[in-house]
């Protein structure tokens, strides 16, 4: 017999526990998480996944399709109409390299569900402009080496087109002189506007100057 402090235990018990914790671990786990969640809905059969028809005009085209409920408008559009110019940074909503335009406001396009933005039109970097005929942005960019390895640069770039139409719209940001005020074409505006665009190969310098010839002024 052990004797660890207050705890008396035989070693017939030890073996036991020794056991039975070696069963669980060798379990596989998915059949284990599988035997949780279903004793914590009191045994009633796991349900299946969910689909439902979505439809949306992406780039000009409209796309109807059955879609998992939980599948994100990213994944759509990636996995279901192959448009991988949109790109998979941290799935988080903390980097920018997803952003689309949807209905002309950008969006992390990772943060929302396909169902939810049904019946929306969607732009996505494909839809702005091609490799013959580019959009201004997208042709900005690359005079001005806006990128590096680029990556985050269709976001970059949605962005940056969404960006000058808000300061033409007056939206205000967090550096604008105040709520009432025109908002100005400034180096703090773009960058503040563009901050949840981020770019591991830091070309930012580069990207301020090509939305800045776009906007057709000197920031
Ligand atoms: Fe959507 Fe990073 S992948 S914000
Ligand atoms: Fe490489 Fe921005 S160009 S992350």
């Amino acid at each position: 017999m052990e004797n660890f402090g207050d705890i008396r235990i035989s070693r017939r018990d030890l073996f036991i526990v020794g056991a039975a914790s070696a069963t669980a671990v060798a379990l596989p786990a998915g059949q284990s998480a599988a035997a949780d969640v279903d004793a914590a809905a009191g045994g009633a059969p796991l349900r299946p996944p969910v689909a439902v028809a979505v439809s949306l005009l992406v780039n000009g085209t409209q796309w109807t399709g059955e879609v998992d409920t939980r599948t994100t408008l990213l994944d759509l559009l990636r996995e279901h109409l192959h448009l991988t110019g949109t790109k998979k940074g941290c799935d988080h909503g903390q980097c920018g390299a997803c952003t689309v335009l949807v209905n002309g406001r950008r969006i992390n396009s990772c943060m929302t569900l396909a169902v939810m933005q049904h019946g929306a039109t969607v732009t996505t970097i494909e839809g702005l402009g091609t490799p013959e005929k580019p959009h201004p942005m997208q042709a900005a960019f690359v005079r001005h080496d806006g990128y590096q390895c680029g990556y985050c640069t269709p976001g970059q770039i949605c962005s940056a087109v969404a960006v000058l139409q808000e300061i033409d719209a007056n939206v205000p940001s967090h550096v604008s002189p105040s709520l009432t005020a025109r908002a100005r074409l400034t180096v703090d505006e773009i960058r503040e506007r563009m901050s949840g665009n981020l770019c591991r190969c830091g070309a930012y310098s580069n990207i301020v100057e090509a939305i800045a010839e776009v906007a057709g002024g000197q920031p």
